[in-house]
């Protein structure tokens, strides 16, 4: 496996696997969130692929100059259990910490509590926040 920044042909497959892992929203349009992340520190969003340069994985971070931001995590999932989600969240915290920033945050949806036994695994704990959102485009 090999994690590498998001390439422009990659989009359908990332597309794919998010939709296989269940991150696809309605109201969330995938081809303009990616565009967005291209235009704003694309180097932070990463890919996994394996030795036929299949996508076997992404996550897409960012960083405020406050906190780190993780987003999109997800593994294919033939390729679940191999330590690929834990080999993308360490490149993202590395390349955070690599810029400075102190602390990382991400949400998990509440259809989602499954998940959160695996952030904790890996270090990550519930910050006992309520987290509040706003659109401000609709896609
Ligand atoms: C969450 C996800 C990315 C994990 O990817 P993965 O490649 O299977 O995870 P890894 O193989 O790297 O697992 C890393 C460690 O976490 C453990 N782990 C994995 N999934 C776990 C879970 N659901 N609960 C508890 N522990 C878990 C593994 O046993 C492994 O432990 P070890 O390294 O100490 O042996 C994957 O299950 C996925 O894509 N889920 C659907 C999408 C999703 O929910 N994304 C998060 C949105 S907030």
């Amino acid at each position: 496996m090999q994690i590498r920044p998001f390439r422009p042909e990659d989009t359908e497959a990332v597309i794919a696997l998010w939709q296989d892992a269940g991150l696809t929203r309605p109201w969330n349009d995938p081809h303009k969130d990616i565009a967005r992340k291209l235009a704003v520190q694309p180097e932070l969003f990463v890919v996994a692929v394996d030795e036929d340069e299949r996508v076997i994985g992404s996550v897409m971070a960012g960083y405020d100059g406050h906190r780190g931001w993780m987003n999109y995590l997800a593994a294919a999932d033939d390729a679940r259990g191999l330590g690929v989600g834990r080999a993308l969240v360490a490149h993202v915290e590395a390349a955070l910490l690599a810029l400075g920033c102190p602390k990382v945050n991400l949400q998990v949806r509440s259809t989602n509590s499954g998940v959160v036994d695996f952030y904790e695994h890996l270090g990550y704990r519930n910050d006992d926040t309520v987290s509040l959102g706003k659109r401000l485009i609709e896609d």
